[in-house]
């Protein structure tokens, strides 16, 4: 367990606080506001217990260079208008220099401050001790609430714990008990929902859950690279050629264990990709006929996977079914959403494009957790450590 705000006395000082605010933006407005509001409750906190906050994020990847593309500077709108009291923006293209480090000094008991972009400085993302103790020289306490970023060893996640007493946030906290406990022992049947392109990107967090789950449910395209490792025609079909044997394997494993392991009966095909489809029909997984492209689960598939949801007492969901982000390719998607907000499971979504569907679906207030890290919350499920809550103190 980790020490958290609440575990140290935070009345009056000068805390820097690592968070997540790596938030979507489309012609400078940010479109998806989520990892702001989730950061919400730490800082409220300390604001409210008189400390002087100075916040600080990433966002994007503009290479250890300053790139305007990539200011903070709308997210320090943003955050002003949610915690309604002004957060000072701190504009420097090398995020630290006397200016920065004036303000901070100055800041006073209930104020909070954001720095800029964090990777406008190479230091950031290469650890590096010097970057590291520069952004601890600010302030007298580390906080980490940045969850989204945790599988990253940083200078803002990680370095910085050499320098300062290192806690976590709330939003940190509450990832790792859903993800952590509510995963590890879970109320069962657990059903683990797996979509998304590539079975590459998700060999170790199937293996892990083989370890945990009772049922296993494939959708999206790496739905392919399994029917091609069984030898069945996959059409134009995204496939993974060079994983079949791995996509047997999960399957051989999956059986050894006496876990179910479902894949998709019927597929929605198309003549194109997505937005260039002109042509769909249904066929059956096994029949997949030449020239043709699955694009999303079919009707009967939806119908088995809905049931088996129904019936469980713990959902873990990541990835899409299909291509959801276009209507005709969203039906799959959606039925898996629909089942799990009508089932009484727990109900946990991990990052990335399935927290994006269910913003799509509106369903997100029926979640019981949505995870705020893609790439975090998939490392924090395949066992690994993540160097930005391992840096953090012990209860
Ligand atoms: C994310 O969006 O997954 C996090 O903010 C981490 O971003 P990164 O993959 O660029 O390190």
């Amino acid at each position: 367990m980790k020490k958290t705000v609440k575990d140290i006395d935070v009345k009056g000082k000068k805390i820097i606080c690592r968070c997540d605010f790596n938030v979507p933006m489309q012609d400078g407005e940010i479109t998806d506001d989520n990892r702001i509001t989730a950061a919400l409750p730490t800082i409220k906190y300390m604001v409210e217990q008189g400390a002087a906050v100075i916040l600080m994020s990433h966002m994007g990847r503009p290479k250890g260079e300053p790139n305007p593309k990539y200011t903070l500077a709308p997210v320090a709108k943003r955050l002003t208008e949610l915690l309604g009291k002004e957060v000072i923006f701190a504009q420097s293209d090398v995020v630290v220099d006397d200016k920065v480090r004036a303000a901070a000094a100055k800041l006073k008991a209930g104020q909070v401050m954001l720095l800029e972009n964090l990777r406008f400085r190479a230091e950031e993302e290469k650890n590096d001790p010097a970057f590291a103790k520069d952004l601890a020289s600010l302030a007298e306490i580390y906080v980490n609430d940045a969850f989204g970023t945790a599988h990253r060893a940083h200078a803002s996640t990680a370095g910085i714990a050499d320098y300062l007493p290192a806690v976590s946030g709330f939003l940190i906290e509450k990832e790792l008990k859903f993800l952590g406990d509510a995963l590890n022992e879970p109320v069962r049947p657990f059903v683990a929902i797996l979509g998304g392109s590539k079975v590459s990107d998700k060999i170790a967090v199937i293996n892990s859950l083989l370890e945990k789950a009772d049922t296993i449910i494939i959708g999206g395209g790496m739905s392919y690279t399994f029917f091609a490792a069984r030898g069945w025609n996959v059409g134009n079909s995204l496939c993974e050629r060079d994983k079949l044997d791995v996509a047997k394997e999960i399957e051989e494993k999956a059986k050894a264990k006496g876990v179910k392991f479902l894949t998709a009966v019927d597929i929605k095909v198309a003549d194109k990709f997505g937005p260039d489809a002109t042509k769909f029909m249904y066929v059956d997984a096994d029949k997949m006929p030449d020239g043709w492209e699955g694009q999303d689960i079919g009707p009967k598939t939806r119908e088995i996977y809905a049931e088996e949801i129904a019936n469980a007492g713990t959902v873990f969901w990541n990835g899409p079914m299909g291509v959801f982000e276009y209507y005709e390719f969203a039906g799959g998607t959606k039925a898996v959403a629909d089942a799990i907000v009508k089932s009484n499971a727990v109900s946990i979504i991990g990052g990335g494009d399935s927290a994006s569907a269910a913003k799509q679906f509106r369903i997100e207030d029926e979640i019981t957790h949505i995870s705020t890290g893609g790439g975090a919350s998939l490392e924090f499920l395949e066992g690994k450590a993540l160097p930005g809550v391992e840096a953090l103190q012990d209860k």
